[in-house]
């Protein structure tokens, strides 16, 4: 989006000038002639910057200033100053004014206090945006490629009202992704409303998701809103969407067609605005072969498909999640804080994490309440993360080739058996590991697993 200015002067050769230097530089704007007008075309819409002259006929510049920032706190304002009334410029500032530039306009100068505000104005949403997500744990950790990605598409994807659907395995962050759609979007004033689909019982399932009113069935003791209603004009997120049963997935998608709904017992339908995410940790397409899943149903779910890769493919994100979440837990329970020795942080590393990310946090929750010393090694860790048979003194000795050995019986194993799970169907078993195929392919030469006949 262009940048926005507003320009508040009644001198028409300054409005002139401000316009003739602002609009080649790509920067929207719009001029007006006194303070009145001004404020109401900022209760209109939005300006990111206001050009304020101090001298103005009607309501003058400070009192301007003092509306402007009531009804947009948000909007960077320049006071333009003329002889004279420096003084005041510089009691401007005091009341919110981000600088003051003083006539007659110079060009450069001109560019440079717009540019600097508008940064400072940028810099000022990041941090609040930064604190909110704080405040509510929806910080994303990870700097790995797969994970600079993600950003980047979550960056792109959530202004937009697009319909998003969320694979990858079980604690890979689905749910927090779909938080962040939710918080860097338009809708992050109203609410996130996340539904469990596997975890309601089916008889329940129209009462949950559209409402019901009183006396509509045994236990409708009051009216109570469903889900739908609750996430008017915020964000819907449907987790699980792959284990719903084929009636509550009949019943979905009727209401993501025409985003109507109608409440158990009612009469009336309504209108939701709602923006639907989805989850799932199964492959879909598979479960549409096996008939276990409406494939119009996953049309209307997946305008955008996003992958959150599993841990085991980011290693390089394993040090600082470690690192970000003993803080956590170690201000949590009040300990000093942890280190790790280069030993464990690379055990940590070569560990495959069938439970991702949420198998980490737990296991850094676990050492910080278990381990009585500020100094974490390979022997404070659980065995199954070392996935050596061999006693620890063994493992050392033999360093990172027991690690190894280890760590490639594994994943033949946790290979071996998504295939199998795909019925030997190999583009099946890359897509549920989160996988290319071809990186597949290349693993399985690596491991010495034998490629199906029909594959090959
Ligand atoms: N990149 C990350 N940075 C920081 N914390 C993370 C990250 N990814 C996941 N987490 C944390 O790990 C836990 C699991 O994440 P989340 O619930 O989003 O996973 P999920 O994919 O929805 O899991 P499931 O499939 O089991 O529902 C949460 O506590 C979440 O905050
Ligand atoms: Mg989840």
């Amino acid at each position: 989006m262009r940048p926005s200015i507003l320009i508040i002067d009644d001198e028409q050769n300054i409005c002139q000038s401000l316009l003739g230097i602002l609009e080649p530089e790509g920067y929207e704007t719009l001029a007006v002639s006194s303070g009145e007008d001004g404020l109401e075309a900022l209760a209109r819409r939005r300006f990111d910057l206001a050009l304020l002259d101090i001298m103005l006929p009607g309501i003058d510049g400070l009192e301007t200033l003092s509306r402007v920032k009531a009804i947009r706190p948000n909007c960077q304002v320049i006071i333009i100053s003329g002889h004279g009334t420096i003084e005041t410029a510089v009691r401007a500032t005091k009341l919110g004014a981000f600088d003051f530039m003083e006539k007659p306009l110079s060009m450069e100068k001109t560019l440079l206090v717009v540019k600097n505000a508008l940064h400072r104005k940028k810099l000022e949403e990041e941090n609040l945006q930064l604190r909110e997500e704080m405040e509510k744990g929806c910080v994303m950790i990870g700097d790995s490629i797969p994970m600079q990605a993600l950003r980047q598409q979550i960056d792109f994807a959530a202004p937009t009202d697009a319909r998003i659907l969320i694979f990858g395995e079980n604690g890979t962050g689905k749910e927090l992704v779909a938080r962040l759609l939710h918080y860097r979007s338009q809708r992050r004033q109203n609410r996130f409303v996340a539904v469990n689909c596997a975890a309601i019982p089916e008889e329940l399932i129209e009462s949950e998701l559209f409402g019901h009113v009183k006396g509509s069935f045994t236990g409708a003791n009051e009216d109570k809103d469903g889900k739908f209603v609750l996430a008017d004009g915020g964000t819907l997120f449907l987790d699980e969407v792959g284990d719903m049963s084929l009636r509550t997935q009949s019943k979905i998608l009727r209401v993501l067609e025409e985003l109507q709904i109608e409440a158990v017992g009612g009469k009336a339908s309504q209108k939701v605005d709602v923006r639907v995410i989805s989850a799932t940790n199964k492959n879909l397409d598979d479960e549409i072969e096996k008939g276990n899943f409406r494939e119009d149903l996953l049309y209307r779910l997946e305008v955008i498909p996003f992958l959150v890769p599993p841990l085991r493919e980011r290693t390089e994100d394993i040090e600082t999640l470690a690192g970000f979440f003993a803080r956590e837990f170690c201000e949590k329970y009040g300990k000093p804080h942890i280190r790790f020795t280069p030993q464990a942080m690379e055990a940590l590393q070569q560990y495959s994490w069938p439970g991702n990310v949420r198998e980490l946090r737990n296991l850094i929750e676990r050492v910080v309440i278990m381990v009585p010393r500020t100094t974490i090694d390979l022997s404070d860790l659980p065995p199954y993360t070392l996935q050596s048979a061999t006693a620890p003194s063994a493992a050392e000795a033999e360093g990172e080739e027991s690690l190894k050995t280890a760590r490639e019986g594994f994943e033949r194993e946790f290979i071996l058996r998504r295939i199998r799970e795909c019925g030997g169907n190999i583009s099946g078993a890359a897509r549920s590991l989160g996988i290319e195929r071809s990186y597949l392919y290349e693993k399985m030469r690596r491991l010495d697993i034998p490629i199906p006949k029909k594959e090959s």
